[in-house]
């Protein structure tokens, strides 16, 4: 195949059957691998989405400088676009996006601002608007697409994530989604709510997340959760919920790479705990889907880091990896 430009290079229809991992043989689960593109995640078809539509608008044209703010990996997503289309870029993150993630932005061209001071609940995210809002204030000729509040954020996901999910599997019981802007949430919802409402949709969030009005709580995870709730969500677009703890996750993302091959990154560990701590709930025969937002090479001084762990968490007392240490 022929593309010509990095961004065009989005797969959208490889899926991993993980037989056994419910513990029920009358589940079939496939795992929705979205790392396998140029950005290393889903978010390549928001950034593409997003920047694609604020052109379409008249919002970006040649000159215009961007800011956004991402945890990891909507900035590399972000970076690689704007890079191959001539836009400067600055990423707001913080201090819990991966080494590897900040750096690979920085590759890329982006201006990386690391936020080192959490907000009254834990999180980072009101301090990354704020830093965002001071820098519009300062300059307004920065463009700021804001992932959070985009509505061509959640029609990515419905227009090819959830799309492609329908193409290939035709029936389809479950799918579980991670929460970060809900985006994909939000995407899902709306496709199979028109396309296949008898599909449950199960939204998957980090303990200590606000998103949907929980209280907050210390996380260390990028991906998973939010410190503000994000506008784009609607309570009432049709879905589960459930919440998953970061030992649990990481737990889970060890169980994976050394029982089926394959390292994930932190939030496909939580939607497939999700998926295993609702499976006495899913029919005989059901087909579910598990969405793998990324792969774990991002998390390799993390979730994959035995004294990461220990520090953050006590002790990771499952799956110790030894060997790995930074
Ligand atoms: C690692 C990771 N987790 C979770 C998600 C889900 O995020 P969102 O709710 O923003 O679509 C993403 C997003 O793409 C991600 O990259």
């Amino acid at each position: 195949m022929i593309f010509r430009s990095v961004h065009e290079i989005v797969t959208d229809d490889i899926f991993l059957v993980l037989p056994g991992f419910t513990g029920r043989d009358d589940v079939e689960l496939f795992l929705k691998i979205e790392a396998l593109n140029p950005a290393g995640s889903i978010k390549l078809k928001t950034a593409v989405s997003m920047i694609e539509q604020a052109e379409h608008d008249g919002i970006l044209y040649p000159g215009s400088r961007v800011i956004e703010s991402s945890s990891g990996n909507l900035g590399i997503a972000f970076a690689m676009v704007c890079a191959a289309k001539g836009y400067p870029l600055t990423i707001v993150t913080d201090l819990n996006a991966t080494r590897a993630s900040v750096n690979t932005m920085r590759c890329l061209g982006a201006t990386v601002t690391v936020i080192a001071t959490p907000d009254p609940g834990g999180g980072f995210l009101r301090s990354r608007l704020d830093n965002i809002h001071r820098a519009l204030a300062a300059d307004p000729d920065l463009v700021w697409l804001n992932q959070y509040a985009n509505p061509a954020n959640p029609r990515a996901h419905r227009t090819h994530t959830a799309r492609s999910i329908h193409k290939e599997l035709r029936k389809v019981d479950a799918v579980f989604v991670g929460t970060g802007t809900t985006g994909t949430l939000m995407g899902c919802a709306d496709y199979f709510r028109e396309h296949s409402p008898q599909t449950r949709i199960v939204a998957v969030d980090a303990e200590g997340s606000v998103t949907f009005g929980t209280p907050p709580g210390a996380r260390h995870l990028p991906g998973l959760g939010t410190s503000v709730r994000p506008p784009i969500l609607r309570d009432h677009a049709g879905f589960d919920l459930i919440h998953i703890g970061e030992v649990e996750t990481i737990a889970t993302c060890r169980e994976l790479a050394r029982r089926h091959g394959l390292l994930v990154g932190a939030s496909t560990g939580s939607v497939l705990a999700a998926v295993r701590r609702l499976a006495h709930t899913l029919a005989a025969g059901s087909r579910v889907v598990a969405i793998s937002p990324d792969l774990g090479d991002r998390y390799l001084d993390t979730v994959y880091n035995d004294k990461w762990c220990e520090s953050r968490y006590g002790v990771v007392n499952v799956a110790p990896i030894g060997g790995i240490h930074v």
